[in-house]
């Protein structure tokens, strides 16, 4: 903490993936020695941010309708004689950030999520009536190390970001337009983050990557050695990782999930979908049966790994044989959760241009059904735990008073009884029942 008492009002809201969540965190540094402390309310700020994403036609139209909402809050701070200044960041910021300008004249300034450490610059600039308004440029390496060595407020666990960008061009996505090209940051100045995070009482880091597995650094390895490395901190009990291509699983980090024990047995490596036709559509560089062989020998070095993954439907030219190879193959892996979402045609990707669109409602129906059948493994996953003793990290109080909620290793929330101090610190939870999204259980009498 600078010791600065905040003087000015800063309101973020974010969108998207857990990137964007980081980048909000870092943001908030970014704008602390200016006087800036954060607030969970539009009304009255001084300076509001929207962190957008572009992943999806409905993502993108939010933000426009969040601008609308915003608008009303500047006015208003207006006419009490205060200032709000409106900036948007993150993928729309950089994919249109002339249109973002042009259709809602309120925005201030618009920064993309590789030009945000300008932001102290561009809210100085921006109080002149012609200064610079967009800062979308490239150049995640100055970012990095423009960015405060020191973060704010951090609680048990926190995310770190490792990697940036995309390489891959899947021809449905737009993260290799939003983010730019991969890139890697420091094994050193990782490893400074992490430790100045396990001194602040972080128990848990994940480290965050658009492609986090394609993490390179020069001379130190790939990501099984970063892991191995930070797995050494004082204090580091749990490191996590997401999200990873099927590409960059490599031998040592697939070992790495078999001998190091801070590293938790889960893992989201996303397939898409099951029909080979649709994958070499999508230009995703792997098949239904390598993607089933990599499954198998994960499994080989980390037996009980919990397997996520993200899924396409209505891919262009998606028949109802491809759907049910998507199904067939979702019940040989047999995920713990996932995350599936209907196509949305993005422009400018190469897939918005092929034939054979698939129509909204068979779209719709295809992922009721692909949902029913996810949805009934994650609960025979979690129902899997009932009996059980697994060790907890606790993170907060639960919603009702005495009860308190942490994570399993398989990340699945787990509330039981128990004193706040257990808070930060992991202790055995004897799973009593289970649901959804989350177990219930009873602090196991013996101590850890
Ligand atoms: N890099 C990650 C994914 C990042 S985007 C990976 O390759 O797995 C997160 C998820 O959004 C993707 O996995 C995909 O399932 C989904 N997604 C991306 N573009 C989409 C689109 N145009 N329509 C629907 N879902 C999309
Ligand atoms: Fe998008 Fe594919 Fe890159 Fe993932 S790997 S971010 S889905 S282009
Ligand atoms: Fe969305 Fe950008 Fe993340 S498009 S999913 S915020 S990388």
């Amino acid at each position: 903490m600078t010791g600065l008492a905040a003087q000015k009002r800063l309101y973020i809201k974010t969108y998207g993936c857990q990137m964007n969540v980081y980048d909000s965190e870092r943001m908030a540094d970014v704008l602390a020695p200016l006087g800036y402390g954060l607030t969970d309310t539009p009304d009255g700020a001084d300076l509001a941010v929207l962190n957008t994403c572009h992943i999806r036609e409905k993502a993108t139209e939010k933000v426009y309708s969040e601008l609308g909402r915003l608008k009303a809050f500047k006015a208003s701070r207006a006419e009490a004689g205060g200032a709000m200044i409106l900036a948007v960041a993150g993928c729309v910021a950089q994919a249109q950030g002339a249109e973002i300008m042009a259709r809602q004249p309120a925005v201030d300034l618009v920064v993309g999520p590789q030009a945000y450490h300008r932001l102290p610059e561009l809210i100085a600039r921006s109080h002149r009536a012609s200064g610079e308004r967009l800062a979308a440029d490239f150049t995640p390496d100055e970012k990095f190390d423009a960015l405060p060595s020191q973060r704010l407020a951090t609680g048990v666990t926190a995310f770190v970001t490792i990697q940036e960008g995309c390489d891959k061009f899947c021809t449905f996505c737009v993260v290799p337009y939003t983010r730019g090209a991969e890139y890697s940051r420091p094994a050193d100045a990782i490893e400074a983050e992490a430790r100045a995070l396990a001194a602040d009482g972080v128990r848990e880091i994940t480290l965050l990557g658009q492609n986090v597995n394609a993490y390179r650094s020069d001379g130190s390895g790939g990501l099984a050695a970063l892991i191995r490395r930070l797995a050494r901190i004082e204090g580091l009990d749990r490191i996590r990782y997401t999200t990873s291509h099927p590409r960059d699983m490599d031998q040592a980090l697939i070992d790495a999930h078999g001998e190091v024990d801070a590293l938790m047995p889960y893992l989201h490596l996303p397939v898409q979908c099951g029909s080979n036709r649709l994958l070499k559509a999508m230009n995703r560089s792997h098949t239904a049966e390598s993607y089933l062989r990599l499954i198998e020998r994960i499994r080989a070095a980390r037996p009980d790994i919990a397997i996520s993954g993200d899924f396409i439907v209505g891919f262009p030219g998606e028949r109802e044989a491809d759907f049910e190879a998507t199904l067939a193959l979702v019940r040989e892996v047999g995920y713990a959760g996932a995350y599936s979402f209907k196509y949305s045609s993005r422009p400018g990707t190469p897939a918005a241009a092929m034939a054979g669109q698939v129509h909204e409602a068979t779209k719709h129906d295809r992922l009721a059904r692909l949902q029913a059948l996810l949805e009934a493994q994650r609960r025979a996953f979690n129902a899997d735990l009932v009996g059980r003793t697994v060790p907890v990290l606790f993170e907060k109080p639960g919603r009702r008073v005495g009860q308190i909620v942490g994570r399993s290793p398989y990340l699945q929330a787990v509330h039981c009884e128990g004193r706040s101090d257990l808070i930060g610190r992991i202790a055995p939870v004897a799973v009593v029942s289970s649901g959804h999204n989350s177990l219930a259980g009873l602090r196991a009498p013996a101590p850890v």
